[in-house]
């Protein structure tokens, strides 16, 4: 008995064929005597039927014993249905089962999965991911992950593109997150780093002559895991020479486009959108706006300087949100929002309501007329509705009304979740400045150019708030799905760069001598860019986070409860490694 067709396969043409299945025993139902197996493998569920009037009783003590998971391989006929069933794509067949095998029983499983997704807790799933992954739903997002990495490799191989290994075991640099390390034993002391991203041997690769450079590479980054974030995870690591940022972004969109046609049927709109930092800001309160709704901010601190109101002319940026309808939202409702708020700096959620062309209750009274005609006229509102302030600093105000805006849009379902809606950052600030440790930040990483316009000031070290890269990153939905950048080429550029974010001359040779050195010996200019690979296929599964898209993720707390790690490891190889534990 070896199978002749999987559980997804047999159609009504099959009629009569005597065929074997393999596979999992999915449902199992006794119908007075009757017994009903839904027969599923990785390709889909066919029913197969032991009828006691027809099968042995040998037979039918087999096939008494299956229980739900259990391994079996069936022999039977194929019988079209008198009533099909329209749920599955093999609904207009049954199997008559003549002959059956058990291959391996199974414990009662943890949690079922019958409607194609786990019914259980994610903690339950990761631990039995081996059990959790034969759901459709799971089944088919890893499809769907595997359908994304061949479009990539060959629209990209296609185009020229070599796909290059790059080590695991690197060197630990500033990257942004925190690393993972490796401990030498033949070098008590010292340590490899687990690569952040391969962005600093794409480079030397561009350095290598190589031309075009793409990896699907994992990238560990040791930082608080959230439902896009895990500390190791994959990106489609682009890299080209003699590039501009225009055919990076050309490149990218033809290999979206492709990506989603040939992993989803899905067709998505080129070319994107464009869109600078401060506009996002401006508009949306955040660099990664979800454009599948409006409702954009608006500013009034030109109109409130002088406001009677002390929330408002107390604080240096004044700007709010207006909702449309809603003038029905309770006080409990609002507080929610006002809670919210508070939790992410603000020091209060400042609401009206526009009534047939008024301003009524919340902070309305407090307002003057002139402030009052801008608030009407800017919120743009078709009818009714409710206006959101936030007075702070305009870092505070983005920060807190580009948050509510999201959960409003959320909670009233002002988008289509089935509809994608791309936009590219472009004219990000090179620097930030870090309060906390009083020091320059680099905005994306250390290794991006000024535009051409800035480069003056970034060697004169001037002006430094205001130094515009060339780089850039691609929203969708409201998540960054990818970054990228034009690359500095030139060792002095570049050393300005790092003196700027604070390294003495001595840390960046030490840290980065390899590239510095490497820009000696005939740098060509470069540019790249990475897309998240799971924030991508997440985004096409329709999945909310990366966990569900990923075959073995690590959880919130960055554990792997299937294999129970990170572990304890023996005294012996600790002593081997010449490392001594802190308790
Ligand atoms: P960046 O750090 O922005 O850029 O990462 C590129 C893209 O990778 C995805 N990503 C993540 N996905 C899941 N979990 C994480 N912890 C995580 N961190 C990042 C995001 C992000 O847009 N070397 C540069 C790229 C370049 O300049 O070419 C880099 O790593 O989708
Ligand atoms: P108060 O005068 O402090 O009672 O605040 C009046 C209203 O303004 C309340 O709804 C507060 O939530 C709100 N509020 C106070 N401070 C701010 C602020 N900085 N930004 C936005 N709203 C605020």
């Amino acid at each position: 008995m070896k199978r002749t067709h999987n559980c997804g396969e047999l159609r009504k043409a099959d009629e009569n064929n005597k065929v074997v299945l393999s596979g999992w025993i999915h449902k199992y139902r006794n119908l007075g005597g009757l017994l009903f197996f839904d027969l599923r493998d990785r390709y889909g569920i066919t029913q197969v039927l032991f009828d006691p009037e027809k099968n042995s009783s040998e037979i039918i003590d087999i096939a008494s014993k299956c229980r739900n998971e259990f391994v079996v391989t069936i022999t039977g006929i194929v019988q079209v249905k008198p009533d099909a069933n329209r749920n599955l794509a093999t609904g207009e067949i049954e199997i008559n089962a003549t002959d059956i095998r058990i291959e391996n029983e199974s414990l009662t499983p943890p949690f079922n999965f019958l409607d194609g997704r786990s019914d259980a807790k994610e903690d339950i799933r990761l631990q039995y991911r081996y059990i959790d992954l034969r759901s459709e739903k799971m089944t088919n997002n890893l499809l769907v992950r595997h359908k994304v990495s061949m479009s990539v490799r060959n629209f990209l191989s296609d185009k020229g593109f070599i796909e290059f290994d790059t080590p695991t075991f690197s060197k630990s640099t500033p990257e942004g997150a925190r690393d993972y390390l490796v401990p030498s034993r033949l070098y008590p002391g010292n340590f490899f780093a687990l690569p952040q991203s391969p962005q600093i041997y794409k480079q030397l690769l561009m350095v290598a002559g190589q031309d075009k450079y793409f990896q699907i590479a994992r990238c560990y980054r040791d930082e608080d895991s959230r439902k896009d974030r895990q500390p190791e995870f994959t990106q489609i690591d682009i890299e080209q020479s003699f590039v501009t940022q225009d055919e990076i972004f050309a490149l990218t969109e033809g290999m979206f486009a492709e990506l989603f046609k040939s992993a989803a049927g899905i067709k998505i709109e080129v070319p994107f959108e464009r869109m600078a930092y401060q506009v996002a800001m401006d508009n949306y309160g955040v660099d990664k706006p979800d454009l599948r709704y409006g409702l954009k901010l608006k500013n009034i601190t030109d109109i409130t300087r002088n406001s009677e109101f002390k929330v408002f002319s107390g604080a240096p940026c004044v700007k709010f949100l207006a909702i449309p309808e809603l003038e029905n939202y309770s006080r409990k409702q609002i507080g929610k929002y006002e809670e919210y708020a508070k939790h992410l700096g603000a020091k209060g959620l400042a609401f009206t309501k526009l009534i047939d062309g008024k301003l009524e209750g919340g902070i309305s009274k407090f307002l003057g007329e002139a402030e009052i005609n801008e608030i009407i006229t800017k919120a743009e509102l078709p009818g009714n509705g409710m206006i959101f302030f936030g007075a702070d600093t305009e870092n505070i105000a983005n920060k807190v009304l580009g948050a509510v805006r999201i959960r409003f849009a959320d909670e009233l379902e002002l988008y289509n979740p089935k509809e994608h809606k791309f936009c590219w950052i472009t004219d990000f600030p090179m620097f930030e400045f870090n309060e906390e440790e009083n020091k320059w930040d680099a905005m994306h990483h250390m290794f991006t150019m000024p535009k051409p316009e800035f480069l003056q000031d970034l060697k004169d070290g001037v002006n430094l708030d205001k130094i515009l890269g060339q780089l850039y990153d691609l929203v969708g939905n409201g998540i960054e799905l990818a970054s990228g950048s034009i690359r500095i080429h030139n060792s002095e550029i570049q050393e300005k760069v790092f003196s700027i974010l604070g390294m003495a001359k001595e840390e960046y040779e030490s840290k980065f001598g390899a590239m510095l050195n490497a820009f000696k010996y005939g740098a060509p200019p470069h540019g790249g860019i990475a897309p998240g690979l799971d924030r991508l296929v997440a985004v096409i599964c329709g999945e909310d986070g990366i966990r569900d898209v990923i075959p073995f993720p690590k959880t919130k707390n960055q554990l792997c409860l299937m294999m129970d790690a990170p572990s304890e490891i023996s005294q012996e190889q600790l002593d081997e490694l010449s490392i001594t534990v802190k308790k």
